[in-house]
């Protein structure tokens, strides 16, 4: 059990946040005290990387797509990825497809209904699963992610780092002890809202707040210090540049899907020109040559957009996107599928793509 100097907050600390919870929380959403599994697991899987408003959307279309775990393992790849797009990070889909096909082949359409049942699901976490499993079957299992670590290393003063192996085990054990094994559902949801809305990681609301006379870090001041994180992230700069090649004659697009174990395998992009810095119009062409996509002196540069941008968790991506219209094909773009114009619509893209397609498309072009 994790060495604690405040026992008498452990004690009651749980009653003041189902205190909070039944007299103050008013975040609503559609999951909220859902005992559907499969439902809960679909909600928990968006929520991993997605904010709550962002999330909602994607899944009320979800749900009524796919009502049922059968339903979902029956669908296409495709299908599945084109309503996933724009949520970034399809690692979460490709799991969310191989666990349905699993849940309804080798379980016959029974989620499973232990921890270690649900841990051992493609793409479900210990987190994951501990909100799994205490929504739908109410098992006494702590969730313990960014919202959680924030509360109590404010309450109990905590400043053993988070990302720290030995702050993990800590924060881990004192979740546990705190948790409510009567309605171990009702309390990892109360502490998930508390720390979305209450203690924010800026500007939490500490007047008021059920807390104020326990927490360490407002009574000493600290909320800004805490909690702590070992491991500064480092961002790495990639440019990204696309060309997007239209046969003259024909129209057609070349598009591939991502191999690449990465955050976005599986979805479709254009010839990419990859760089570690920036790159003129010139240089990403002549790349294109020197890569036999086409021939010099028989394509048209149409345009080059503005400067595109897109911020990861890890990393930015900075880049353009050249329209070139070619007459003659080089011979190193075996990879590639040839698509008409008004298909591209069907297949996902990345993000840093559709918000150049997107553009396009409001400006009269029949992407
Ligand atoms: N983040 C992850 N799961 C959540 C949930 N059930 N409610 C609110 N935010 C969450």
């Amino acid at each position: 059990m994790a060495k604690i100097k405040f026992p008498a907050t452990v004690n009651v600390f749980s009653k003041l946040l189902l205190k909070w919870n039944a007299a103050q929380n008013k975040r609503e959403m559609p999951w909220k005290g859902e005992k559907d599994s499969y439902r809960i697991w679909l909600s928990e899987i968006i929520l991993q990387q997605t904010r709550v408003e962002q999330g909602l959307a994607y899944y009320e279309q979800f749900i009524k797509t796919y009502p049922t775990v059968n339903r979902l393992a029956k669908a296409p790849d495709e299908a599945v990825f084109k309503l996933w797009e724009g949520l970034g990070y399809y690692s979460r889909c490709r799991n969310l497809l191989f666990s349905a096909r699993y849940i309804s082949k080798e379980l016959k359409g029974r989620f499973p209904d232990t921890y270690d049942g649900i841990k051992a699901l493609k793409g479900v976490g210990p987190y994951t699963a501990a909100a799994i499993a205490s929504f739908a079957y109410n098992l006494p299992h702590a969730v313990v992610d960014g919202n959680v670590f924030r509360v109590l290393s404010r309450v109990f003063g905590l400043a053993t780092p988070i990302d720290s192996t030995e702050g993990k085990r800590l924060f881990t054990n004192l979740a546990n002890e705190l948790l409510d094994k009567k309605q171990p559902g009702r309390y990892n949801q109360a502490i998930m809202d508390f720390g979305a809305v209450v203690c924010k990681p800026a500007a939490p609301l500490c007047t008021g707040c059920v807390f104020s006379k326990h927490c360490v870090a407002f009574t000493e001041n600290k909320t800004n210090k805490l909690p702590v994180k070992e491991k500064k992230i480092s961002i790495k700069n990639r440019w990204f540049n696309y060309l997007i090649l239209e046969k003259a004659d024909k129209g057609e697009i070349a598009i591939r899907q991502r191999s690449g174990k990465d955050i976005w395998q599986g979805l479709y992009e254009f010839p990419l020109v990859e760089a570690a810095g920036e790159l003129s119009a010139e240089e990403v062409i002549r790349q294109g040559v020197d890569n036999k996509w086409f021939v010099q002196n028989s394509f048209e540069l149409v345009s080059v957009s503005p400067l595109l941008k897109q911020q990861l968790s890890h990393q930015l991506i900075a880049g353009r996107i050249l329209y070139v219209r070619i007459s003659k094909k080089g011979k190193g773009d075996d990879g590639w599928t040839w698509i008409p114009k008004k298909q591209l619509k069907k297949y996902a893209f990345p993000r840093f793509i559709n918000q150049y397609l997107q553009q396009a498309g409001k400006q009269g072009s029949s992407f």
